[in-house]
């Protein structure tokens, strides 16, 4: 079933401050393509998946200092050497125990071959991943 799963988990330090004592957007940006590019090696089984677009990206709520960012994300899609994932971070809410989603935005990773080649990913894995979409 292809239902979100987190990736990880981020703690906002002050070092990640920018402007009107938000997280700076480049940071978030940052968490949510390493927590997308593990989650694409994962499910490709393959350590050498760089990020080729991130679409639209959506910062819905501000994030302080001290706020826990957990990153979810599920498969969007399949390609031949490519994997594209829905990615949404939301920040969790001690006193309610509620998330709330911070950001989102959807990305292609391919994987790549030594010399940085677009490479097709193993057939068996895109099968199962191709059957969990569905
Ligand atoms: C990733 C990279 C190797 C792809 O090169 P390419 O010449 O486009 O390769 P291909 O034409 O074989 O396409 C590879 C896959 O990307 C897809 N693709 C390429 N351009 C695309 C685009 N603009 N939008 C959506 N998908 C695209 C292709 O459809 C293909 O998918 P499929 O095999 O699943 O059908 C190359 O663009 C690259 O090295 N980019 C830099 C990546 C990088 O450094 N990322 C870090 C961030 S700075």
């Amino acid at each position: 079933m292809n239902t979100m799963r987190l990736i990880s988990t981020k703690i906002c330090k002050t070092s990640d401050i920018g402007i009107n004592n938000n997280l700076f957007g480049g940071i978030m940006l940052s968490w949510v393509d390493e927590a997308g590019g593990t989650m694409a090696a994962e499910e490709c089984c393959s350590p050498n998946m760089i990020t080729l677009k991130m679409d639209e990206v959506l910062f819905k709520l501000p994030v302080k200092v001290n706020d826990h960012i957990r990153i979810y994300g599920h498969v969007a899609g399949i390609g031949k050497s490519s994997i594209s994932l829905f990615l949404e971070a939301k920040r969790f809410n001690f006193d309610t125990r509620k998330e709330e989603s911070v950001c989102s935005t959807k990305m292609l990773f391919v994987n790549v071959d030594k010399y940085g080649k677009s490479k097709p990913i193993a057939e068996s894995r895109r099968k199962i991943i191709l059957e969990s979409i569905k």
